[in-house]
């Protein structure tokens, strides 16, 4: 009976612990303000480094790379063209700068074709980036019609046959011998936002319909059971059955491309976002894991370019040369990509997992503000970031800036001092 006595104590104790601890887990997923020093005084320098960009970029190009000393730019075409003026415009959003807002519209101007190219899937990465951002910024019924021929022009791409939306053309596989007819690659998911804003805007579900086909066809394929992604799975195009699954930009096949694991994460928390579908939520925290636990990740946790470089069972099917990189690049717009992810996926999760995805984005985001791989002032063409690997079978782009980077680490940084808002 004594005991008893003791119970309401004892019940007042728990519940007064448990809330402390909730208190204390609730404070640590509040934005430090460490971090939003930092995030703004990356900002400011970002609008320093654009303006000087802006400056050498020529009519009717967007930035690419800035290599040996040399700036180089890429056409409306390129898929990475949705990137620079998506830079600005978050530039814009933070310093209410005019002369980044201007710029940004020369260039959309530019990506105005773009509406109607049905040669790849790459229409969300260069249309959505860019006007995406324009019309949640600046809510332009022009921009609106232009996302939303954007996705006609997308779906255009989806095969009901295959159940999702043909990345390339006919292509040639790495070791170049073999026809790919219908490939599909891990990136698409990322092209799928442009679908589900033009059904909300539309009020057409058919948009939306296509990206969630599209999203269970990949989930079904382009994972291994520790949900490491493939990069390409290639599609019969008659039957709908899977021919193979293998790589174009990764080490092996069987390989983890640091980058695609970057997009499935960002992808699948995207789609959950869209649809609310649990199954999209743990598939996402599942990749993440795969990501963030990976033995590989260096302690700066920015990845080298794939997971698996130089480790037995990983073989190359190219031309690979370790003489010429006696050091194994990083990724730095993997981590980029990845730090923006988690910090949307913390908002969808219980408080401790949070916290791990919080403290890892973090991490991410100082190592890349770091000396190590953000660019001193006025340096790196105006680039922001350094080391980033586009595709290293092929030795495109490798151990340089590149805009993506960019895009998706100011991304980041706005959706860090967002946070809690
Ligand atoms: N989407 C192309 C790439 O990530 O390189």
């Amino acid at each position: 009976m004594d005991k008893l006595k003791n119970i309401p104590i004892l019940l007042l104790l728990l519940l007064l612990g448990v809330s402390h601890s909730n208190a204390q887990s609730k404070d640590q997923l509040k934005p430090k303000q460490e971090m939003l020093k930092l995030a703004d005084q990356v900002l400011a320098q970002s609008v320093k480094q654009y303006k000087l960009m802006m400056q050498q970029l020529p009519p009717g190009q967007v930035p690419r790379t800035f290599e040996n000393g040399k700036f180089a730019t890429a056409s409306p075409y390129s898929w990475i063209s949705g990137f620079y003026p998506g830079s600005l415009l978050y530039l814009y959003e933070y310093s209410r700068d005019s002369a980044l807002l201007k710029d940004a519209g020369v260039r959309l101007k530019d990506l105005e074709k773009i509406q109607y190219v049905t040669a790849n899937h790459d229409l969300g990465f260069m249309m959505y980036c860019s006007f995406g951002n324009a019309y949640r910024l600046l809510d332009s019924a022009r921009y609106k019609d232009i996302l939303v021929q954007s996705a006609k022009s997308l779906v255009s791409r989806f095969y009901p046959k295959t159940g999702c939306i043909k990345s390339w053309n006919k292509i040639k596989s790495l070791d170049g011998k073999r026809m790919l007819n219908f490939p599909v690659i891990i990136d698409n998911m990322m092209n799928l936002e442009l679908l589900f804003f033009a059904s909300k805007v539309t009020g057409d579900p058919s948009y939306k319909n296509v990206a969630i086909k599209h999203t269970e066809t990949t989930l079904k394929n382009h994972f291994r059971p520790d949900y490491s992604s493939y990069h390409v799975v290639d599609y019969d195009e008659e039957t709908g059955a899977v021919k193979s699954k293998e790589t174009m930009q990764g080490f092996a096949d069987n390989s983890t491309w640091a980058r695609g694991q970057a997009w499935a994460i960002y992808g699948f928390t995207m789609v959950y976002r869209e649809t609310k579908v649990k199954k999209y939520l743990e598939a996402a925290q599942k990749m993440a894991a795969h990501f963030i636990n990976h033995p590989n990740l260096p302690k700066d946790k920015v990845p080298y370019w794939d997971f698996n470089v130089n480790q037995p069972g990983f073989n190359p099917p190219w031309k690979y040369d370790p003489a010429k990189y006696p050091e194994v690049p990083r990724d730095a717009s993997a981590a980029a990509i990845v730090s923006a992810a988690l910090i949307e996926l913390a908002g969808y999760t219980d408080p401790k997992t949070a916290l791990k995805y919080l403290t890892t984005a973090e991490t991410m985001l100082k190592s890349l503000s770091s000396a190590k791989y953000r660019a001193a002032a006025g340096k790196n063409g105006g680039f922001i970031l350094m080391h980033s690997s586009g595709g290293v079978p092929g030795d495109i782009e490798v151990n340089v800036p590149v805009s993506y980077a960019d895009y998706y680490y100011l991304e980041a940084m706005m959706r860090y001092r967002g946070m809690g808002s």
